[in-house]
Order: structure tokens, then sequence, then C-alpha cells
């Protein structure tokens, strides 16, 4: 039975990729700072074990109970851009900090294989969209910065210590696992399909458009979605990929299509059957117009085939587990 440590295991997309791998049959370590995480979020068959990539003895003691892992997904990181700004020393020193710390810890006990999570954040303002994976990696925050600092530093540690590795480079992640019993649970919540949802819910006053005077064919900005589920599948085939593949390798995960924010919105209400009060707000600073992915290389090299990222499939998972949430609190 093949074991693996999930470091941000009860965050939102490490907590699918928990149960991702328990459905398949494999043993979960969680390692886990609870810092944005929710205990209630890692399946039962996981073990969670609390502690900070950033504290040296926790990480010590995981290794040294659990060390002979097969393969570690690392998910744990702070990832809120504007915080980033205000706090950058707290972002390098967890993120590519504790980074450093665990692929350390990986070295010295003979752990070869890491997925990273990185994000479409490295790529800053793209020139050109869809955006292939050889464009410049010109992140434009600290956030996007530590991410790309951790790429470098992964290509590093294969050269010279032979550490197989997949960064992969996510667009927006959103929807939520077909149970609805684990789903996007951010405090603060950023990212657009949850807050449309809670403003449908009345848990928001409204949704707050951030820009309408992009140039987009509607005005607002343009991303790609992909369902979490879809997501964490790619982190499966990237393993196996590993198995062939001696590397430290970077893939985009995104859809190649994207829609606006009033496509979303739209999208919203007819999977929610009534309309969302909406509220216009100035563009923020550093959102570029468009993101989307080229994607083509994980398809061919990885093999993947997203099949539940139609966007109103994701939404609609989306929302059957904020209206569970909401009736359960
Ligand atoms: N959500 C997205 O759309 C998106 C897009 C691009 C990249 N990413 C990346 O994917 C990963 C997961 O994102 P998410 O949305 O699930 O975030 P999340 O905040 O829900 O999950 C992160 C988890 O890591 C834990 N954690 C944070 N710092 C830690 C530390 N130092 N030690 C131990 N645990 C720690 C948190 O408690 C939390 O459970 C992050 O690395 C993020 O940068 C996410």
């Amino acid at each position: 039975m093949p074991r693996f440590l999930i470091t941000g295991g009860a965050g939102y997309i490490g907590s699918h990729m928990v149960r991702l791998l328990l459905d398949r049959g494999a043993q979960v370590v969680v390692f886990d700072d609870l810092s944005t995480g929710h205990r209630d979020l890692v399946a039962k068959g996981a073990t969670l074990v609390r502690g900070s990539l950033s504290d040296p003895a926790a990480l010590k003691d995981l290794f040294a109970a659990h060390g002979a892992f097969d393969a570690v997904f690392h998910f744990a990181a702070r990832s809120l851009v504007g915080e980033s700004v205000a706090r950058p020393l707290a972002y390098w020193r967890d993120n590519l900090g504790g980074t450093l710390a665990l692929v350390s810890a990986m070295v010295e006990a003979g752990v070869d294989r890491l997925i990273f999570s990185s994000t479409a954040a490295v790529y800053g303002v793209p020139e050109t969209v869809p955006i292939p994976e050889g464009a410049p990696a010109a992140p434009i925050n600290p956030y996007g910065e530590t991410k790309r600092a951790i790429e470098t530093m992964l290509k590093a540690a294969h050269r010279a210590h032979g550490l197989r590795s997949v960064s992969l480079r996510y667009f927006n992640a959103a929807g939520a696992h077909e149970s609805g019993r684990i789903g996007e649970w951010h405090e603060p919540e950023t990212h657009l399909i949850p807050n449309v949802l809670k403003a449908a819910l009345g848990e928001a006053p409204a949704i707050r458009i951030f820009g309408t005077d992009y140039d987009t064919p509607d005005g607002t900005a343009v991303r790609d979605y992909v369902h979490v589920m879809d997501l964490v599948e790619a982190h499966a085939l990237a393993l196996a990929h590993l198995d062939a593949h001696d590397g430290a390798h970077v893939f985009n995960l995104g859809c190649a299509k994207g829609f606006s924010v009033r496509e979303v919105i739209r999208a919203a209400e007819t999977v929610v059957g009534r309309p969302i009060p909406v509220e216009e707000a100035p563009r923020r600073p550093g959102d570029p117009p468009v993101l989307v992915a080229d994607s083509s290389r994980a398809r061919e090299l990885l093999g993947w085939r997203p099949t539940r990222s139609e966007l109103e499939r994701i939404i609609a998972d989306a929302w059957a587990w904020h209206r569970q949430e909401a009736q359960s609190a």
C-alpha cells in the first residue's frame, strides 16, 4: 500500500487530494498547522499531524515517526496576494523557507518524489494568452515570487540530489467534492465563485466586481476555472509521470477557456435559480485582465482529461457544499 505525505491536507485543495488518495487505497499522513485549514476537512482515514513547516522540530518528528513516504504532495502555503504585499517576509519565511525545510528533510530521509502546488501568479501580467509554460516567469507580487523561487530550488534539488518533482501551476481552482462534504473554505474568502455563492445565500450583501473597464468583451476580468477534483487527479497523473521521467518538471493546469466575472455570475444565477446582487468596484492593483492556460502539455504528457470542469458543473458542486455549510452553521 503506498504511503503519502500531504502538506496542507486540511486546506481546500489538499483535503480533496486526501480523499482521492484514500479512495484509491493509499495510506495518507497530513501535515498541517491549521493556520488556514480545518480539521473537519480531513477525511477520517487519514492521519493528521499538526505542525508547521517553519518549525524544524515538528518536521524532524514527522519524518522520524512516519518518514518512509513514497512521495510528498506539497500544498501548504500562504496564498493571499494582498497579504503577501503587506507582509512579504512572512511569505518568504513560510513558503520558501518552509519548502526548503521540507525538501531538506526529504533528501535526508531518501524520499525522492514531490508534487508541488505552484500557481499562474508566476506569470505576472502575461504577454500572450493562452499562456504556455515557456512564457516568461515574471511575478508581480511576493506570493508569486516565492512560488517561482521554489520552482528554481526544486530544479537545483534535482540536479544535486536527484529529487524528482513536478510543479503544477494552477489557474483558478473551484468547485467541491461530489459528496458535498468537503469544499472551498477560506477565511477570508478572496475567490470569485465562493463569494458569488455567499452573496446568493445572503451571507454578503452583494458580489463585488473589481474592474468593469478592462479590455475584455464585457469589461470584467477573465479567468480559467478548473474543478478541484480534476485538479487533484492531475496530481496523481504527475506522480505516475515521475516514474518514467526523471527531472524537475513544470505543467500548467487550466482548461484553456476563460470566463469573465459577469459570465460566472450569470452561470451562478442559473444554478441557484435567482438573481444575485452585484456591486461594481474599481480594479484591484495587480489583477491581470486575462489569465487563461495553455494546458496542452498536461494533456499530452500527463494524459490529463478534465471531465468536471464545465462552468455550471463547477458552480453546482460548489453550491451543494456552500448550502450544506450554511444549513449546518
Ligand atoms: N485555490 C487556488 O485557486 C490556488 C491557485 C493557485 C495555487 N494554489 C496553491 O495551492 C495550494 C493550496 O491552496 P488552497 O486554496 O487549498 O489553500 P488553503 O489555505 O485552503 O490550504 C493551505 C493549507 O496549508 C496549511 N498551511 C499553511 N502554511 C503552513 C505551514 N507553514 N505549515 C503547515 N501547514 C501550513 C493551512 O493550514 C491549510 O490547511 C497553495 O500552495 C496555493 O498557493 C491555489
